[in-house]
């Protein structure tokens, strides 16, 4: 699937014309750079003096034209100075600027001739935004209107290509995965519905070793899948659970005997929020409710794609939350595949219906270490932490200090939130084992979500929740120019994974 221009290339030399030369300013003019001014009778320090505002801070960028029979057609600067303050991330977005400078001159091969003057970790950070900046989401559109403006090649030289190349490898799956992340969000629900997505899944993963097991509507009925599939039967398109396992890339079993770290994503791929039917605005954006799922096949793909020595088993659940005579009422009592019976009294809080239902299969079937599960679950953890923060909900202090720290590294900010039994109590049924809504109607709506979940998770397992509601989508930015799908998530949760081989 995901189409990441440019091709990124690794070389000692240029063989062929560029147009654009990029040279990275990091406080005085590199050797090379200098040479460049000369050869040019010092247009860079000319242009350099007469544009005070580029200082070559990280991420600043500065435009050259060249007189007509120079080398190039142009020389672009890219300010890489370490800030004082580092925030994670930086050097990424800094990759993005240059997609953006590049783009707005439609260059279409463009060479950084100094790769070598930064550390190879700050390179790969901008290798990282460059590969994330020029994602385009184009399958739907017959004229492709971005291809015109598109980068073909970006040539990287460098004395040692080959090394420099197998030190950037990472982000470049990184970048891989994360495009394919947001290509799943991306994709409108009349073309990924639960079938559609199983499939693809199955058709992506399996060849890179990853195990898939579908199981589908008649499957899950005869389970015992009453969650699930009461919140997909008002659907044409009926549930599917993907259970995908990667054994740490065939490595020998450790002799403890290794339990799996596990991972469940919520994957309603379209949410009417069924009879309790949203509003217009409400419903504008509910293709992304499937970003909880599409979050966890970008984390499978990228370990599989490193041949990540953890065990790790996942599943997501796959539903349409839809309308007709046959879909689940408020008021209905379901019972899930723990046996516990819901009273559902808001059809719109279906997330956690289908992912109570996968939580409890996979602690049954795969004992986890330890379980996350990441959702778009409530609206509410958008009032309470805006577009910029995941809620952070577990049982366990370590693990959240844990997926805390592997945010602070990634970019990809987490805050906690509380979950406890003051919140399980809100969700006390009159007619069954819980019901789906808060008593509290209007408050803390995230948190007794939470309690939901936790309801399911069995004594003793650490468990942790990400509500990624507020941050699944985003507006354009330069390393994610397809304003909607964000791919948040595969960064974080993969920066687990390698922290916590087993
Ligand atoms: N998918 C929504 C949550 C959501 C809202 C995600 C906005 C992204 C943006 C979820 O299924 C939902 O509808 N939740 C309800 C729960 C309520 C009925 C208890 C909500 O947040 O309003
Ligand atoms: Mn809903
Ligand atoms: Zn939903």
């Amino acid at each position: 699937m995901p189409i990441l221009t440019p091709n990124i290339r690794f070389s000692n030399s240029l063989t062929t014309k560029h147009d654009t030369a990029i040279l990275l300013v990091n406080g005085v003019l590199s050797e090379i750079s200098k040479a460049k001014d000369k050869e040019n009778g010092g247009i860079l320090t000319h242009q350099i003096t007469s544009h005070p505002d580029f200082k070559g801070e990280c991420g600043q960028t500065l435009v050259i034209t060249l007189p007509p029979k120079a080398e190039y057609i142009r020389i672009l600067l890219l300010g890489v100075a370490k800030p004082k303050k580092m925030k994670a991330g930086q050097f990424e977005t800094a990759g993005g600027n240059l997609c953006v400078a590049l783009s707005s001159v439609s260059a279409k091969k463009a060479a950084i001739l100094n790769g070598n003057e930064v550390d190879s970790e700050t390179l790969s950070a901008l290798l990282l935004g460059i590969r994330l900046g020029s994602y385009s989401f184009d399958v739907y559109k017959t004229k492709n209107a971005s291809k015109q403006k598109r980068l073909e090649s970006l040539t990287l030289i460098s004395p040692t290509p080959k090394k420099l190349e197998k030190e950037t490898e990472k982000g470049e799956l990184l970048a891989d995965s994360i495009a394919f992340t947001r290509d799943l969000v991306n994709t409108p629900p009349n073309k990924l519905y639960p079938k559609s997505f199983a499939d693809l899944i199955k058709e992506s993963l399996a060849p890179l070793g990853v195990k898939i097991h579908i199981f589908d509507d008649k499957a899950l009925t005869k389970m015992g899948m009453g969650c699930l599939m009461s919140v997909g039967q008002a659907s044409e398109h009926l549930p599917r659970l993907v259970v995908m396992q990667w054994n740490g890339a065939g490595m020998p079993v450790k002799s403890k005997n290794q339990k799996p770290i596990g991972f469940v994503g919520k994957g309603i791929t379209f949410d009417s929020g069924g009879l309790n039917v949203k509003s217009y605005e409400g419903m504008m954006s509910m293709k992304m409710d499937m970003a909880g799922a599409a979050a966890v096949v970008g984390l499978m793909r990228l370990l599989a794609k490193r041949k990540c020595k953890a065990s790790v088993v996942a599943a997501v659940a796959l539903a349409e939350n839809s309308i007709s005579d046959e879909a689940m009422r408020p008021s209905d009592i379901i019972t899930s595949y723990s046996g516990k019976t819901v009273e559902v009294l808001n059809t719109d809080a279906e997330g956690r219906l289908i992912l109570c239902d996968a939580i409890s299969y996979i602690q049954e079937k795969y004992d986890p270490e330890l379980l996350i599960d990441i959702a778009t679950l409530t609206g509410a953890v958008i009032n309470a932490l805006g577009t910029s923060y995941a809620g952070l909900f577990t049982n366990s202090d370590d693990l959240g200090d844990q997926l805390e720290n592997a945010g602070r590294v990634t970019g990809e900010k987490v805050w906690r939130l509380p979950v406890d039994d003051d919140f399980r109590k809100e969700m006390n049924s009159d007619f069954a084992d819980i019901k789906n809504i808060s008593a509290n109607k209007g408050s803390g709506g995230s948190c007794s979500a939470a309690a939901f979940l936790e309801d399911f998770i069995d004594e003793g397992r650490a468990w942790a929740h990400l509500d990624i509601a507020g941050v699944a989508m985003t507006k354009s930015t330069s390393t994610c120019p397809v304003a909607f799908a964000s791919g948040f998530g595969v960064k974080r949760l993969n920066k687990f994974v390698e922290d916590n081989p087993g």
